[in-house]
């Protein structure tokens, strides 16, 4: 089937009407409903579920009823069109609460309206050209203790930096010296986060269990971070123009200012949400350049023929066509967010499907993207497909890295040019040549996190 059909749509829309009730899907165990198979291989499952029951599959996540969604469609419907019926995953929030609070991730109604508006600024195209110079500058800080030859683990090396970045960008921070208890500590909260969600019961983040003791150990020592950051902006005063100072400067309808606790809350999510994510997918970047080297050997070119060995700024994007197109399809391949969900709040009809309120709704970057409909040889990495106006032909909600309508990502803008210039600033010295043992394996906890991480021996490039 060619890219824009929507046939499937209009197909599984008249079954459903026919068959009136529930979708297709797999059968569960008692109680458990599929969580064993979501425990088991969730990325599996899931591609395994959208090819034999089609575009709109019902699951049971322990008790709660699901559907898992493979057409743009009706993504477009639950994201957009409807987007109003539909809140973000209770049943993921619940257990990241006590590390993200009701900051922008999480937050709901007026509370994350305020918010988002008051945040938007600092996202603006003037403000990411100061954080272009901001990654370029630490990228290079970066690669002033990278040796040729050296062994590198480049999920590591990457979170480091873009922790970096985010901290300065955002909120003016140095956060160098705590770059690996914060590393810790995130690593210890998404460690018991994936336990959590895996888990077909809830245990209360008040009992004592090994991994809730770790969790909120973790917790703590970030909030510390935060608290050192946000304490020393205070003690500075002024309007510096970053993310903190509209943060801490933003006022309401009644004049008041951020709580401190609200304040707490937004710091630590645009802190975790601002480097995470980019990070995995620069790793996955150079995995996949890793083991193509005509691809790598193109992307080389195009740095030489753009920059000739100088760094690369903000007002070289246009031109690093073909850089943007090989982020854009390691986003496609390995998505950081490969699954993310929302609650009904009402009942709603999806494909003439009847959905009860309360239903999970599960929406998956990792499937859409690897749905040959939408892309042809999908699981091969081809940034030349990005090229002429393919982009402009797919269906809006069948590549969403960011997500879409209202809650998309704040930070969409930012990443991109920062993976961008990270990308080539480091690939104009180096060439990353793979030094691990066999394929890696994405593991799909809040994000599509490496397992064992990337592996790579530093190659210089001729200069
Ligand atoms: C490659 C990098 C990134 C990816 C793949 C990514 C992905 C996403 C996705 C899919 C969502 C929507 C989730 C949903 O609808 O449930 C989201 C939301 C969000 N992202 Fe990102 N993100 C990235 C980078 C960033 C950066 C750099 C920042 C901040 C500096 C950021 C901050 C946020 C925030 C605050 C939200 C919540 C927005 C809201 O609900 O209003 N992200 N991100």
């Amino acid at each position: 089937m060619s890219i824009g059909e929507k046939n499937a749509a209009e197909a599984h829309s008249e079954r459903g009407a026919q068959l009136g009730g529930r979708p297709p899907g797999p059968r569960g165990l008692p109680f458990l409903g599929n969580l064993l198979d979501f425990r088991r291989d969730a990325l599996r499952y899931y591609s395994e579920w959208s090819r034999q029951y089609g575009d709109i599959v019902a699951l049971r996540l322990g008790t709660w009823p699901a559907v898992l969604l493979n057409h743009s469609d009706y993504v477009e419907h639950v994201l957009v069109k409807n987007a109003r019926n539909f809140i973000k995953f209770p049943f993921f929030f619940r257990h990241v609460r006590e590390i993200f609070g009701q900051g922008l991730l999480t937050s709901e109604g007026e509370l994350w309206h305020r918010q988002r508006r008051l945040a938007a600024p600092a996202f603006h195209a003037q403000r990411l050209a100061v954080y272009g110079d901001t990654t370029v500058r630490f990228t290079e800080r970066m690669l002033e203790s990278w040796r040729p030859g050296d062994l590198r683990d480049v999920h590591v090396e990457t979170t480091a930096l873009t922790m970096c970045i985010a901290a300065k960008a955002l909120f003016n921070a140095e956060v160098k010296k705590d770059v690996a208890e914060i590393g810790q500590a995130f690593n210890a909260i998404v460690e018991e986060i994936a336990v959590r969600l895996r888990r077909p019961f809830r245990i209360l983040d008040a009992v004592p269990t090994p991994g809730n003791i770790r969790y909120v150990r973790a917790v703590h020592r970030i909030d510390r971070l935060v608290t050192k950051i946000i304490r020393e902006r205070r003690e500075e005063g002024g309007d510096r123009g970053d993310l903190l100072s509209i943060l801490l400067l933003g006022r309401d309808e009644e004049n008041q200012s951020m709580s401190e606790r609200q304040l707490r809350d937004e710091v630590i999510t645009l802190l975790v949400a601002g480097h995470e994510t980019t990070a995995i997918a620069l790793s996955w970047t150079w995995y996949l350049l890793a083991h193509s080297p005509d691809v790598d050997a193109k992307l080389a070119a195009e740095l030489r023929d753009v920059l000739g060995g100088r760094a690369p700024t903000v007002s070289d994007l246009p031109q690093l066509t073909f850089t943007q197109q090989v982020v854009t399809e390691a986003l496609r391949i390995y998505p950081p967010a490969w699954g993310f969900g929302r609650e009904a709040l009402a009942d709603c009809e999806i494909g003439g499907y009847a959905i009860p309120a309360g239903t999970t709704i599960i929406i998956s970057p990792w499937v859409l993207h690897r749905d040959p409909r939408y892309f042809e040889h999908p699981t091969e990495f081809r940034p030349e497909r990005w090229s002429g106006d393919f982009a402009r032909q797919l269906p809006r909600f069948a590549y969403i890295p960011f997500g879409g309508g209202p809650r998309i990502c704040i930070g969409n803008r930012f990443a991109m040019m920062e993976m961008i210039l990270i990308l080539a600033t480091v690939a104009q010295r180096y060439r990353l040549q793979w030094h691990g043992r066999g394929p890696v394996v994405p593991l799909p906890s809040i994000t599509l996190r490496p397992k064992g991480g990337i592996r790579v021996q530093l190659a210089p490039r001729a200069r």
